[in-house]
């Protein structure tokens, strides 16, 4: 069993010609914030993973350790590890591929994502800090809020460590993209699975952009009117569930689904597979804005391809324009704060 667990590598003589090919399909990797909403859930998904052999769960709550317990009797192949607390945050990303990051508060109603950087930023800081010294080359997923300043400020951490690579570090923004497929999916009678739909910019009010004119297929919706309302609501998706929740928190089930597809996403790309594409918020040059979520192919060192955004129509076009000055003051915050 545990030889099955080892990477598989080969190199294969064709016509003479030595090439390598990885054919690897036992990944680790790492829940950090394991215990909360999010975290076990997503989890969860990622104990049902294939791809996922080994599966290390980090949190600072007590009941880490039985999270992992808990998980590790069902019968699919990974792994499950717990670890509690800061001295054991070395341990469980150590050898990561891929480390997904939850850790930190969520919004309660009339909070904003950015009434959560003091929390969050010391949080994001001190775990990335952590993977830059035991597991340098792991991709990074951050979820915790705002991703807008938590992603600069991994790559700030990562950057003076000397081991920055901008394909390893990601903002999670797969959410706004399912939340916008299951609207469209409502509004055209279809089964949302089947909805393709970009969403750009980043992670928090008027920085979600849903690029609806390449919705495929197109939204059943010809007024403006509605086309702004469906925009908006897709802005506002998370705080319909705040408010939904009444003080309970933010989104968590459906977020630890968006994580899970992410994270499957990284995982095929890691593999090798030519297919897997996600939106992301990652280091960018599209824009004036530093980082920046459009849809980008994952592949064996995680964003191999960043697809751009298309065509945008007028209002998009104004959408972007209302974007980037948030993002830039989200990028600034971040950054000044990992190198304050
Ligand atoms: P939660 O409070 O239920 O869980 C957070 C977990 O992080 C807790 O188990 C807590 O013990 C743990 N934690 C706190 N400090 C830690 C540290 N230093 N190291 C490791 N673990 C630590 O919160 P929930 O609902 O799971 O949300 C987590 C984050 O995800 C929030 O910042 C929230 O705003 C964000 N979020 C992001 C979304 C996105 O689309 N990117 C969507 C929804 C939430």
């Amino acid at each position: 069993f545990s030889r099955a667990l080892k990477p598989v590598a080969s190199v294969a003589v064709q016509n003479g010609a030595k090439f390598s090919t990885t054919s690897q399909k036992n990944f680790k990797v790492v829940v950090a914030g394991a215990a909360g909403g999010i975290g076990q859930p997503l989890a969860l998904l990622l104990k049902q993973n294939s791809l996922v052999t080994r599966l290390a769960l980090y949190d600072i709550a007590p009941v880490t350790p039985g999270v992992a317990v808990d998980l590790s009797h069902m019968d699919t192949p990974a792994q499950v590890t717990g670890h509690k607390g800061p001295e054991q945050l070395a341990a469980a990303v150590e050898c990561a591929d891929l480390v997904v990051i939850p850790a930190g508060v969520p919004r309660k109603p009339g909070m904003t994502r950015d009434d959560l950087f003091n929390t969050n930023a010391s949080i994001v800081r001190d775990i990335a800090d952590c993977v830059a010294k035991n597991a340098p080359k792991a991709i990074m997923a951050i979820i915790t809020n705002p991703v807008n300043s938590m992603v600069p400020i991994a790559s700030e951490v990562l950057k003076k460590a000397g081991v920055y690579d901008p394909a390893k570090v990601l903002g999670v923004t797969t959410l706004d993209v399912v939340r916008a497929a299951a609207f469209i999916g409502e509004i055209n009678c279809v089964d949302p699975t089947t909805v393709k739909i970009p969403v750009i910019g980043g992670h928090s009010g008027v920085t979600i952009i849903p690029v609806l004119s390449q919705s495929c297929p197109a939204v059943n919706l010809t007024d403006q009117g509605k086309i702004e309302a469906l925009t908006k609501r897709i802005q506002e998706a998370g705080t319909e569930v705040v408010k939904a929740k009444a003080g309970g928190g933010s989104a968590t089930l459906s977020m630890a689904y968006a994580g899970a597809r992410l994270a499957c996403a990284v995982l095929r790309g890691l593999k090798g597979d030519s297919d897997a594409v996600e939106c992301a918020y990652v280091k960018s040059d599209l824009t004036e804005a530093t980082y920046f979520a459009n849809p980008v192919q994952f592949g064996p060192n995680g964003v191999e391809k960043n697809l751009g955004y298309g065509e945008l129509n007028d209002y998009e076009k104004e959408l972007l324009k209302a974007a980037i000055p948030e993002l830039l003051k989200n990028i600034k915050t971040g950054e000044n704060f990992a190198n304050k």
